[in-house]
């Protein structure tokens, strides 16, 4: 099959979070199972020193509406199964990142992933490279199923079959009407069963109405976001989509996460090795200025800061924590200015035993699960997560809430007979996060046997994408029978 993936995030030359591991990964292992897969985004900032694309000589001719934009295609191949295009265009990519500079998000947003959904399209005629899958992610890539139902549904890639991937449900994509002229898309799909939503053009709608099949990132996920308490407002379309959505939890890349031959470590470990985890926590412990304490656990938080990963919980019990238990604590994130001010603040009281790293930086992300004995990760909602993966494969055990991903991929602690990958809670409360760190805590403490032996059983999970990639292979195919081809 030739597949196209089209993403505005992709590992590891744009990244803000797990959706350009999921895509990066995803396209791996497609194409180790021999299928022609091509992955499709834009040319941020920085990107052609990083990834060493190769130009293709012809410009690329974007056909916005009436008009015409030139744009330049660059291409990186990494063998004959796997290749990255990037779309070149000054207006919208140049000097800019994914989605928001300092400032915040950019304006024009809509329309900068409108004509990259656009290019991506005349990308595939100007190759010629004609996909049987399109393969779009999350709201930013919506109107691609809705160009294929529309301009090009008598032109070759109107027999390409499209999936739509939930990442998250959160982000919605509100442009108005007129970005439909500017799309080239005809007027009549703004309709409430179509693309419009509360006279705007809703561009996650747009996949979610037009795409032959969805998938989620989780079954957990599939059936909550079928539900007012998790549909952001878009429970019903999913209700009415349900026979053609389906939960595929993510995995790992084992090739950029393997304690065995981590570059970011400069020691390596497994299941039966544990002394190599020991030395990194030690190493990291007196680059912290720690005192080395024998047999005392450190806990971890590697995140985006935002609402949906329950830090705010975090941050009114650590005060408490810091001085009921006792501990180690790594914070690692950056986001929300209060939640950043406010482990900084904390680390800065407790410091003899609490960090706080404000910023993006895979070395350190790598380190600090490596060195840790514990993840939290107590998020309000969480389509898969990776975090919790990445930690259970690193031997760090993640205390997480029982939502989306985390309850398909978290087997919870069992007292009596010691099994399980974790600590799961069900509500969302701060005393309810502080009670199970709790356990987790006293577990490390008074039943070093069990701790141990769940960290064998989470280190030895098969959590690669081989089984993943083959459910989605089944969509594609599921796919092109609704298509009729
Ligand atoms: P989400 O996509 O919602 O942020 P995931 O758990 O799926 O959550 O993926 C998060 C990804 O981003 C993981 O690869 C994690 O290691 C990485 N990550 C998050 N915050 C940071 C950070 N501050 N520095 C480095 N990596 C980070
Ligand atoms: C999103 C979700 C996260 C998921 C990731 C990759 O960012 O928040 O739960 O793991 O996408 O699918």
């Amino acid at each position: 099959m030739r597949i196209a993936m089209v993403s505005p995030e992709c590992s590891p030359w744009a990244q803000t979070g797990g959706l350009a591991d999921a895509v990066a990964a995803l396209a791996r292992s497609i194409a180790q199972q021999r299928h022609d897969v091509r992955v499709f985004l834009p040319l941020y900032d920085g990107i052609l020193e990083s990834a060493s694309p190769e130009a293709h000589v012809a410009p690329l001719a974007v056909h916005l509406g009436n008009t015409t934009h030139y744009a330049r295609l660059w291409e990186r191949q990494e063998h004959e199964l796997l290749r990255f295009y990037f779309i070149e265009y000054q207006h919208y990519f140049q000097a800019r990142a994914i989605y928001a500079d300092a400032y915040g998000d950019y304006g024009d947003n809509p329309e900068r992933f409108v004509f990259f959904t656009r290019a991506v399209l005349d990308a595939c005629y100007q190759l010629p490279w004609i996909p049987h899958i399109l393969h779009a992610h999350d709201w930013t890539t919506g109107l691609l199923p809705v160009y294929l139902e529309t301009t090009e549904r008598e032109r070759p890639l109107g027999r390409a079959a499209s999936v739509f991937t939930i990442h998250n449900l959160q982000h919605h994509g509100y442009a108005p009407r007129s970005i439909l002229d500017m799309a080239g898309i005809p007027p009549h799909v703004f309709r409430s069963d179509a693309v419009e939503a509360y006279g705007q053009v809703h561009m996650l709608k747009s996949g979610l109405y037009f795409a032959q099949k969805l998938t989620t990132v989780s079954p957990r996920y599939a059936e909550e976001i079928q539900t007012s308490a998790y549909g952001y407002g878009l429970e019903s379309v999913l209700r009415f989509r349900a026979a053609d959505l389906v939960g595929i939890c993510n995995g790992i890349a084992v090739d950029s996460w393997n304690p065995q031959q981590d570059t970011f470590l400069g020691d390596s470990f497994d299941a039966l090795h544990l002394e190599g985890k020991r030395r990194v926590k030690e190493k990291l412990r007196a680059k912290w200025g720690w005192e080395p304490a024998e047999r005392m656990p450190c806990f971890a938080v590697v995140s985006r800061f935002c609402e949906q990963k329950g830090l705010d919980m975090l941050i009114h019990i650590l005060p408490n924590i810091m001085q009921c238990m006792k501990l180690q604590m790594v914070i690692l994130g950056q986001g929300d200015r209060w939640l950043e001010s406010q482990f900084q603040e904390l680390a800065g009281r407790f410091s003899q035993r609490c960090r706080t790293f404000i910023g993006f930086d895979t070395a350190l992300s790598h380190q600090v699960i490596a060195a840790s004995d514990f993840l939290i990760m107590p998020s309000r909602f969480e389509p898969c997560g990776l975090t919790q993966l990445y930690a259970m494969h690193y031997g760090s055990l993640p205390i997480v809430r029982e939502t989306g991903g985390l309850a398909n991929t978290v087997e919870n602690y069992d007292e009596g007979s010691g099994s399980g990958t974790g600590f799961v809670f069900r509500d969302a409360t701060p005393d309810a996060l502080y009670d199970a760190i709790g356990w987790a805590c006293s577990t490390y403490y008074d039943r070093p046997q069990h701790y141990s032996q769940m960290q064998r059983r989470a280190m030895c999970l098969n959590l690669s994408w081989d089984r993943s990639s083959r459910r989605y292979l089944e969509v594609y195919r599921w796919a092109r029978e609704a298509k009729g081809c």
